[in-house]
């Protein structure tokens, strides 16, 4: 059971109440002149990756009232409850232990009285020679030609991650094999993907932990027609189609052999699943071997997050800090901004881990919380954000902590493309920090007119005081990626575990899933439907009336 606290009855949060009213004024700029080892202090270096904290609203103070803040909140015993197997994720009455599918301790890990590590053993080995059979030639489409397109097909967890890690490993794609990804029950996106394909080099993952989810079954039975209508006979659907479930029995019906199938279980939840068969897109791209790197990355920060102490705990900082602006600042959304076009999906992947886990209103008490908690969650790499909406973090209203990340070493160190981008890097939160005030501005303008320049003044001065963390990795390689992914994971159970609320519980998407089923059959015929408000109703007709 997780401990059940509501953070603003803690007296770590009156404390924080309090200082929150005399760090309003404070300038980070000023932290740093007033402290030449602010950098040293609150930076932390963990494996490749540099941390650096140092460029937001905090002081020493505010960081320990934030450490007491978790101490009180009992973080440390739902750390302990995560990895050792408790059923935490309550309203499903599961364990949460997708830290086992990267477990290479060696050490059992139990739940429900029984170690869970001798399966997850078993299905990484069978996706392991699976991926050799495939990588050799030695499995063979029905044509007897060997497999050159893996098509995924799932969606939201069952989509984000493969994606996301395979788009940041580019550089580590087998030669021969190319992924696609169709997600989106859009029609297009399956039509568009199968122009690109010949069923007899064609692999299709159906990957659906339920495999009951509709844009995925419907995406599959469509894969499945295209396939027959060149195969002609369902025998051959053993050598093109596989199925990452849980749901054996649908698997079976859906016509995929038990021998096709790589299981995983109910304590992986679908927005950390990546690290089950459900990665299987990525073993079969990258290679298994850069796909087990990926999982001991993910490992070390593991190990980094339960045992490390909170003060120097990179996950359990971000989600302190995270928490700082959210609760205490009234600051609604969080930008994650990857200086390296590999990442492009990066920030889309943690909208869906932030934002499904932490998109709660009730506590674990199941009362409305009082408290904001999960924010919005974006970005877009850099520098492309730079000339699209960053001109709104600089000199706009709201207050959007970012999170800067970027490769010291490029794959592709072309030219002087790297060093610009890093630049830029380097630049925005130096900037998104400084600021412009109207003194430097005028300044800048000395050759102009004293009217026009005052006029001017106003529109390029830049408040600056505009918080960062920075995440410098020395290289994107599977060890890396996995160990960084695995920290914004705890980052977001710090913060839902000092909320007060189920991170791993998503009920929130059932009511429009209930809804589309209703609105489905309606769709139907000429019949003019009554049956929602007027707007449903209208919108529903006019669609009838066009499609006529
Ligand atoms: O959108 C809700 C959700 O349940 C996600 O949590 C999950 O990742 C996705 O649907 C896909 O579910 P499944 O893997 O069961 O098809």
């Amino acid at each position: 059971m997780l401990p059940k606290v509501n953070p603003t009855e803690t007296s770590a949060w009156k404390d924080l109440t309090e200082h929150h009213s005399k760090m309003k004024a404070l300038q980070i700029k000023d932290l740093f002149t007033e402290d030449p080892k602010r950098f040293e202090t609150m930076s932390l270096v963990f494996k490749d990756l540099l941390f650096d904290y140092s460029k937001n609203r905090i002081t020493d103070e505010t960081m320990n009232l934030l450490f007491e803040l978790a101490e009180e909140c009992h973080l440390n015993t739902a750390i302990e409850a995560m990895f050792s197997g408790e059923k935490i994720n309550e309203t499903e009455d599961r364990a949460v232990l997708h830290t086992a599918l990267r477990n290479f301790s060696g050490k059992p890990v139990s739940t429900d009285g029984k170690d869970v590590m001798p399966e997850v053993e078993e299905v990484r080995q069978r996706m392991k020679a699976f991926c050799e059979k495939v990588h050799s030639g030695k499995w063979k489409g029905y044509t007897g030609k060997t497999i050159r397109h893996i098509v995924n097909i799932g969606i939201g967890g069952s989509d984000l991650g493969p994606v996301m890690v395979t788009e940041a490993l580019r550089p580590y794609w087998k030669q021969g094999i190319e992924a696609h990804f169709v997600s989106n029950i859009d029609g297009t996106q399956i039509s568009e993907t199968l122009k690109q394909l010949n069923p007899e080099e064609t692999l299709f993952l159906i990957a659906s932990k339920t495999f009951t989810t509709q844009e995925t079954m419907t995406n599959a039975h469509t894969a499945r027609e295209w396939f027959l209508k060149s195969a002609k006979a369902e025998k051959y659907v053993a050598k093109h189609f596989v199925a990452l479930s849980t749901n054996e029995e649908d698997v079976m019906a859906f016509g995929i052999a038990r021998d096709n199938m790589f299981g995983f279980w109910d304590w992986v939840g679908g927005r950390y699943s990546l690290w089950s068969s459900i990665g299987l897109s990525i073993a079969l791209t990258i290679g298994y071997d850069n796909f087990e790197q990926l999982l001991k990355g993910a490992e070390a920060s593991d190990v980094h997050f339960r045992t490390t102490p909170f003060k120097e705990n990179i996950p359990v900082i971000m989600g302190l800090i995270g928490l700082w602006y959210t609760d205490f600042f009234g600051a609604q959304t969080e930008a994650i901004l990857p200086y390296d076009q590999y990442m492009h999906r990066f920030s889309a992947y943690f909208q869906q881990g932030n934002m499904e886990s932490n998109g709660k209103h009730v506590d674990r008490n199941g009362h409305p919380v009082s408290y904001p908690t999960g924010p919005i969650v974006w970005g877009e790499p850099g520098t492309n954000g730079q000339h699209a909406f960053y001109q709104l973090i600089h000199q706009g209203t709201p207050l959007i902590p970012c999170d800067f990340i970027a490769p010291a070493i490029s794959h592709n160190p072309i030219g002087k493309h790297h060093p610009i981008l890093l630049s830029n890097f380097f630049a925005q939160t130096e900037a998104l920090m400084n600021g412009k005030d109207a003194e430097e501005v005028a300044e800048e303008l000395q050759s102009m007119d004293e009217q026009e320049r005052e006029k001017l003044v106003p529109f390029k001065e830049f408040e600056g005081n505009r918080p960062t963390n920075s995440f410098l990795l020395k290289e994107i390689t599977p060890f890396s990626l996995g160990a960084l992914i695995a920290l914004y994971e705890h980052k977001i159970f710090t913060q839902g575990i000092l909320w007060n609320i189920f991170s791993f519980d998503q009920w929130g998407v059932e009511l429009g899933k209930q809804l589309a089923k209703k609105v489905l059959p309606e769709l139907d015929g000429d019949k003019k439907i009554d049956s929602h408000d007027s707007s449903t109703n209208g919108l529903i007709n006019q669609y009838k009336e066009w499609r006529k």
